[in-house]
This record gives structure tokens, sequence and C-alpha cells, in this order.
């Protein structure tokens, strides 16, 4: 479990991380999501233990991170948002060279190796020197980096940022599948659709403070307030505008050809019910179809300036 509580960073004057509390539990995984400036990497290296909290407490598996360092450290697994040096080194070199700084020994660091190019889908390369790779393949590798000493709790800040369609599909695949292994995960991220496909729960981090936290269906139902729905007529366009005037659910009717536009503030089961009175009296459609509200329009609704 990792717990903050009040957690605070300033830099000078600038207040970047604001009164932080957070709780995530064992083996779940947790998304951060914020536009850029939010807090996340601050929050991230926080957690790390690579940056002081101004004020505020992080426990760690009841461990007070600040005050005991080196019991918490083996247990995280940190990948930065940048892929920093190294790049002069072999595929396989790097990830030995970290299996060093752990201690491993030259066989577990071998097998670990192995294993983790395997699984990132980078043991073809494992002889090619780090800079010759994509930022696909790098970002693969750093993933396998993180993991080289079996960490129990992953710190990820924006693992897909700039990744073309394929390469950020491929590393989010190896994201789900790391989050069933029972490993507690914070992803920090800006796109919420990316984090949804692999996060139990989301926090979502705005101007430093958290202005929203709960499950995807949670954040969902919260922020979803009307309904976008079209229904395509056949005909009997005149007759459909009487019955719908008489839905008080309806917020906005709009007709364009045989497409008519509501903006909808009942239930599923009124929507039901209100198809049913425009079958009842002989108007013929051909469909009723509901816009639904993206994760991204959530997003930008919670993250919404005045
Ligand atoms: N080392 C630093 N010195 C001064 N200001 C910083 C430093 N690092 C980050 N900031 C500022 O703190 C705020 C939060 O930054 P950051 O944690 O990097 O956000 P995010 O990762 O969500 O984009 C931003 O306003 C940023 O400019
Ligand atoms: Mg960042």
């Amino acid at each position: 479990m990792i717990k903050t509580q009040n957690l605070n960073k300033k830099y000078g004057s600038l207040e970047a991380v604001k009164g932080l509390n957070l709780e995530i539990r064992e083996g779940t995984s947790f998304g951060l999501v914020g536009p850029n400036g939010a807090g996340k990497t601050t929050t991230i290296r926080m957690l790390a233990g690579l940056l002081p909290p101004t004020d505020g407490t992080i426990e760690i598996n009841e461990i007070d991170l600040t005050r005991s360092p080196r019991r918490i450290y083996p247990k995280i697994g940190y990948m930065p948002d940048e892929f920093g040096l190294y790049k002069d080194l072999k595929v396989w070199e790097y990830l030995d060279y970290f299996g060093r700084c752990y201690r491993l020994g030259a066989a577990d660091r071998k097998s670990r190796t192995d294993d983790l190019l395997h699984m990132v889908r980078l043991s073809h390369k494992m002889q090619d020197y780090v800079s010759s790779l994509s930022r696909g393949m790098r970002q693969r590798l750093l993933v396998a980096k993180t993991l080289i000493h079996d960490p129990d709790i992953l710190l990820l800040d924006e693992p897909t940022s700039g990744l073309d369609p394929r390469s950020r599909i491929e590393l989010l695949e190896i994201l789900k599948e790391l989050s069933t292994t029972g490993r507690t995960m914070v992803v920090a991220s800006n796109i919420l659709y990316d984090l949804s496909s692999f996060c139990n729960s989301l926090g979502i981090i705005d101007n430093g403070a958290l202005v929203e936290s709960g499950t995807l269906s949670e954040l969902s139902e919260k922020y979803k307030k009307e309904r976008k729905v079209y229904i395509h007529v056949v005909d009997g366009l005149e007759r459909i505008e009487e019955i719908l005037g008489q839905d008080k659910n309806i917020v906005a009717i709009s007709i364009e050809g045989k497409h008519v536009r509501l903006r909808y503030d009942g239930t599923a089961a009124d929507l039901a019910e209100l198809n049913a009175k425009i079958n009842a009296v002989g108007i013929r459609i051909t469909g009723v179809c509901e816009e639904k509200e993206t994760l991204e329009d959530i997003f930008l609704k919670i993250t919404e300036r005045e």
C-alpha cells in the first residue's frame, strides 16, 4: 500500500504539488492523469524517493519513505519520462549494468536479462546499441530496466508519450500484462484513454491537487450529465416533434433532414419508453443511437479552467 498524506512540493515559490492524499492498495494499478505541468512527474519522483517533499508524508507498506529509504528502494522500480544516458551500451549491457547496480549475481543477471528482453519483445535486439533503437523500443527497454530487480511497486512516468500508434499499442499490451502480475503500479499519463485499459483506479491531478479519484466507471457515471441521442426516421417528422415535445427529459431538439438530434437528460429506461411511444403512433424509424461520451470528454470537463 502506498499512502501519502498532505504531500507537498514547492520549487521556490511555485507549489507544484499541493496537499496530495493518495491511498493505493497493494496489487492495484493506479493511473495518475493530468495535463502537462499538473505535478505528475513531481509526484512520481517523490514516491520513488528521488525528490524530497517540502511537506507531508509518504508511507510504503507502512514504512516511512523519507525515514527508511533503504528498506524501500529495492521494492521500487522507477521509469523516468526521459531515457537519459547510457545510449552507447548494447541492449543486453544496459540491463546487465542496472542488474549490477542492484547487486545481482552474474547468473541472475543473465536469466533476468533474457526473460525481460523476451517480455518486452526485444530479444532480437540484444546485441544492438541502445542508440540504434526506435523510441518505442527504448520505452520497452526502459520497462525492462524498471523490472530488473523484480520490484513489487512500479512507478511509470508517461510511458507511452511520444510514441507512434503501433508502438503505443505494443507498450500498452506489455503494461496490461504487467498489471496482472500482482504488482502495484502507479502510471502517470496525460492520456486518460491509455490508462483505461489496465488501471483499476484513477486520480485526476490538476494544478498540483487531486481533483477527482475513483474507478473509471465511477468517474464516467459522475460526469456523464446528459445523453446525446440520434433518431433516424423514415417518415413522420412532423408527428415526432409533437411526441418529443411532451417528453420532459428532452433538453434540446434539432432536426437535420431525416435525423433528429436530442440532448436527453433521462435514463436508459426513459429512452426506451420514448422509443416505444414513437413506435406506437406508427412513425417508422431506422434506429435510435446514443453518442458515447469519450474518456477525453470527461477528462476535459474535470480539468476545465474557469
Ligand atoms: N525542477 C523544477 N524547478 C522548478 N519548477 C519545476 C521543476 N520541475 C517542475 N517544475 C514545475 O512544477 C510544475 C509541475 O511540473 P511536473 O511535475 O513536471 O508536471 P507534469 O509531470 O504533470 O507535467 C510545473 O509548473 C513545472 O514547470
Ligand atoms: Mg511529467
